[in-house]
């Protein structure tokens, strides 16, 4: 499943974003990629504990947790500390991530714990307007999807897939992007939950809370209880 989600930075805290992001220092995005990834990487990164990743950590991490939408289809057990890579530019020219697949298995660099990275998250912190390229390409079930999203939207993708960002031949690309362990392991029971979720809120949205939608939710919520761990 690939989810896109809108706003999920105010414009104020987009501002705010890009100007810790303009402090740097920016690093060889290699340091932080397994070997097949490092072969085809050519991006720069934040390092994870300089000050300015730390502060645009605090500014991304309450965003997601106040997003309804971002915890209805990640139902995060844990989140990797966000990270921020740029493309292109003087520092990078024609910047970009050949195909690979993400590690299974990162370490929280704060407290060494192992975390599966159940999916994959790319925060857009550019205008599109400002760059040429810099697509994300994710392979698919259903074919290779292509995302180029506005500042401050998000996508949540299978951390199984194989996926590249394009070359940035013009301009300047900068994103956040992290992983999430899931309390629900299983793609398809995610999926699932995820769906059945969104057609509940509607329904309530319709006809208000009934006798039929607090059934729903039990059901919702005894799928939950039987499919995660915690
Ligand atoms: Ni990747």
């Amino acid at each position: 499943m690939m989810l896109k989600i809108p706003d999920v930075l105010t414009p104020e805290e987009l501002q705010r974003a890009r100007s810790l992001l303009a402090q740097g220092p920016w690093v060889d995005g290699r340091t932080t990629a397994g070997v097949q990834a490092a072969a085809v990487k050519h991006n720069l990164q934040l390092p994870p504990r300089c000050e300015a990743g730390r502060a645009l950590q605090a500014l991304v991490v309450p965003a997601l947790e106040r997003n309804a939408l971002f915890f209805s289809a990640a139902l995060p057990k844990r989140l990797l500390p966000p990270m921020f890579n740029r493309y292109g530019g003087d520092a990078n020219p024609d910047g970009h991530y050949g195909a690979h697949v993400d590690q299974a298995i990162r370490y929280n660099p704060e407290t060494r714990q192992a975390v599966r990275t159940d999916q994959s998250c790319t925060l857009f912190l550019s205008d599109p307007c400002d760059y040429d390229g810099g697509e994300l390409q994710v392979q698919d079930t259903f074919g290779e999807q292509i995302v180029k999203l506005p500042a401050g939207h998000l996508v949540l993708y299978c951390g199984t897939s194989v996926h590249c960002v394009a070359p940035v031949t013009r301009g300047v690309r900068q994103a956040a992007f992290f992983w999430i362990e899931s309390l629900v392991r299983s793609e398809a029971q995610r999926r699932l939950l995820f769906d059945m979720d969104m057609a509940l809120m509607r329904l309530r949205e319709r006809h208000g809370e009934t006798d039929e939608t607090v059934a729903l939710t039990g059901a919702y919520h005894n799928r939950l209880r039987l499919w995660s761990e915690t």
